[in-house]
C-alpha cells in the first residue's frame, strides 16, 4: 500500500490536470442546455479512454434510445472466481443556470483557486468518482493479484432519474459480475471540512407534480369571479390540507411506519454536537423550525419531510387562471413505503378538490430510504481506510439527501453499499461556483487506496479473526 500512496503523493499534480480535463466537458443532464448529447458522449468517451489506458476492459453502453450511456469498466485481472467491488459514480452534471451570472468563473474552464477546483461537477460527482479511478490505478500499478475484482459503473443520468442504469440493473446487466462483495459510492458529503464520515443512511423520496385546471383559458376575474372555482385557490387550499397550523405534516397515517432510531444512535448525534447558530446563519434565517424531542442532526437525517418545491399559476393581473401547478416531495426514512406515501399525498389533495376543478398528478418518482447496519463486517475496514486516508478519526452519520439508485444496487447485489463522501456541504452542489478542495481530492484518493488494502486484509484474514 505504501507504494500506491507514494505514487499518488508524487503524481497528484498530474491527477489534478486529468480531473480538470474531465470537468471541462459540459456533460449537463439537468436544468437548461441538456440537449448537448455530444458533450455527454464526450464525457463517457473520456472515461472509456482513461480506463482503457489503465488496461481495464471498458465500454460505453447505450441502454435505451435517447438515454445517456453508462460507462462500465472492469479491471485487467478480472476473474469469475473472485468477488467484485463495485464503484458507482456519475459523470453527468447539473446545469449552470443557477443563475448563470452568479458564477464568478467559467463553470467549464476548470479554474484552480485558493486550493479549490471551481467547476460544475468538480464535487458532484466527477472529482470523487475520479478519486476512485486514481485510487484503483495507484494500487494496480504495484499489486496485480488482488483477491477481488474491481468494477466501475459510471452513469450519465443521476441528476435526471437514473433511467438507463435502472433498466440496466433490472435487465440483469450486473449478473455477469456476481458475486459482489460491496459497492462503494462517494456522492455524499463529509460531516465537516476536517471531519470525514461513513454515511450509513440516506433518505428516500416520493416526488410528484400536481396540476389543477379550471376554465379553458385565463379569464377576466371581474366578469367571471365568484361564479367558478379559481385553480390557484383550489391548489393552495388542497396543499394547505397537508399541513397543520404550525406547518407540520398532518396527512393521516404519514408517520405510521417510521422506525424510531435507537438510543445509541440518538446519543451519537448529540455527541456530534452540531453548531445550530452557525447552521442558521449560513442559511440566513433568524430561527430554525424545531420539532420537540429531535436534535438538528436527527431532524435532518432521520425524520421524514414534505416540501412544496415549486408553485405557479396565473399572472399578476386581474385574471382567474386556467391552470395552477405545484411540485412536492417527501423525504422518507426507513419503514416508510414510497408508494404508500405517494398515495396518501394524492388522496389528501384529491379530497379537497371541489367539483368544477380538475386535478392531475404527473412525473411521479420514488425510492425508499437506505440504511446500512453499523455491525456489518465491512464497516470496520471502511472506517480504518478513512482514518488512514484522512489521518483523522471518522464518524458515523446519515444524510438527508437521496441517491435513488442505491436501493436498486443494494437489492440487486445483496451486499452493503458503503457511502464515503469526499466533498463538503459547502461545495455548492447544484448551485453557482461549485468547488472541490484539492486536499479532499488527495485525501479521497488516499482513502480509496487504503480501502482496497483494508478489504484485501479483511479477505485474507482467517475467517475466525474477522470482526
Ligand atoms: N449527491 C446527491 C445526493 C445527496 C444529496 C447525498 C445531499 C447526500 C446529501 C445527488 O446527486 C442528488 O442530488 N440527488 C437528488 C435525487 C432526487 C432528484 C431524486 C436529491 O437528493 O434531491
Ligand atoms: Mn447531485
Amino acid at each position: 500500500m505504501d507504494q500506491a500512496l507514494e505514487f499518488i503523493d508524487t503524481n497528484l499534480e498530474h491527477a489534478i490536470e486529468e480531473l480538470i480535463e474531465f470537468v471541462r466537458i459540459p456533460s449537463i443532464s439537468a436544468g437548461a442546455n441538456t440537449d448537448g448529447s455530444a458533450e455527454i458522449e464526450r464525457a463517457a468517451d473520456y472515461l472509456v479512454n482513461k480506463f482503457t489506458k489503465l488496461e481495464f476492459t471498458a465500454e460505453k453502453i447505450f441502454v435505451g434510445a435517447s438515454q445517456n450511456p453508462l460507462v462500465v469498466a472492469r479491471d485487467p485481472h478480472f476473474s469469475a472466481h473472485k468477488k467484485t467491488i463495485l464503484f458507482y459514480g456519475h459523470y453527468d452534471v447539473q446545469g449552470v443556470d443557477n443563475p448563470r451570472h452568479a458564477w464568478t468563473v467559467d463553470p467549464f474552464e476548470g479554474e484552480k483557486r485558493d486550493g479549490y477546483l471551481i467547476a460544475r461537477g468538480a464535487s458532484d460527482n466527477k472529482g470523487p468518482t475520479f478519486a476512485h479511478i486514481k485510487g484503483a490505478e495507484s494500487v494496480l500499478r504495484s499489486n496485480t493479484d488482488l483477491p477481488f475484482n474491481i468494477l466501475f459503473v459510471v452513469e450519465g443520468e443521476e441528476e435526471c432519474g437514473s433511467g438507463a442504469l435502472d433498466a440496466f440493473i433490472n435487465g440483469g446487466g450486473l449478473t455477469e459480475y456476481e458475486p459482489f462483495l460491496c459497492t462503494v459510492i462517494s456522492d455524499t458529503s463529509m460531516y465537516g471540512p476536517e471531519q470525514p464520515s461513513l454515511t450509513l443512511g440516506l433518505r428516500g423520496i416520493s416526488y410528484l407534480e400536481v396540476t389543477v385546471n379550471g376554465p379553458i383559458q385565463d379569464v377576466h376575474s371581474g366578469l367571471f369571479g365568484g361564479t367558478i372555482h379559481n385553480p390557484n385557490t383550489v391548489l393552495i387550499q388542497s396543499l394547505g390540507n397537508l399541513f397543520d397550523e404550525s406547518g407540520n405534516i398532518s396527512i393521516p397515517g404519514f408517520y405510521d411506519d417510521v422506525i424510531a432510531i435507537s438510543e445509541e444512535e440518538k446519543e451519537r448525534y448529540v455527541t456530534l454536537n452540531a453548531n445550530e447558530d452557525q447552521y442558521r446563519q449560513k442559511l440566513g434565517v433568524t430561527s430554525l423550525k424545531k420539532a420537540p424531542g429531535f436534535n438538528l442532526l436527527e431532524q435532518r437525517w432521520t425524520r421524514p419531510t414534505l416540501d412544496i418545491n415549486y408553485l405557479s399559476g396565473g399572472s399578476p393581473r386581474t385574471v382567474i387562471p386556467a391552470e395552477a401547478r405545484g411540485a412536492l416531495s417527501a423525504r422518507l426514512v426507513p419503514g416508510q413505503d414510497p408508494a404508500r406515501i405517494e398515495n396518501l399525498i394524492k388522496e389528501t389533495i384529491r379530497r379537497s378538490i371541489p367539483s368544477g376543478a380538475n386535478v392531475t398528478f404527473s412525473r411521479e418518482h420514488k425510492s425508499p430510504a437506505y440504511l446500512l447496519d453499523e455491525n456489518n463486517p465491512l464497516v470496520q475496514p471502511t472506517l480504518d481506510a478513512i482514518r488512514e486516508g484522512f489521518k483523522t478519526e471518522p464518524v458515523l452519520t446519515r444524510e438527508g439527501g437521496s441517491i435513488p439508485i442505491v436501493t436498486s444496487i443494494a437489492a440487486c447485489t445483496g451486499v452493503p453499499v458503503l457511502l464515503i463522501g469526499f466533498g463538503q456541504i459547502t461545495d455548492n452542489w447544484h448551485g453557482p461556483n461549485e468547488k472541490f478542495a484539492l486536499a479532499d481530492f488527495h485525501r479521497g484518493i488516499r482513502t480509496s487506496i487504503a480501502f482496497l488494502h483494508q478489504v484485501k486484509e479483511y479477505l485474507e484474514a482467517p475467517a475466525k479473526k474477522r470482526p
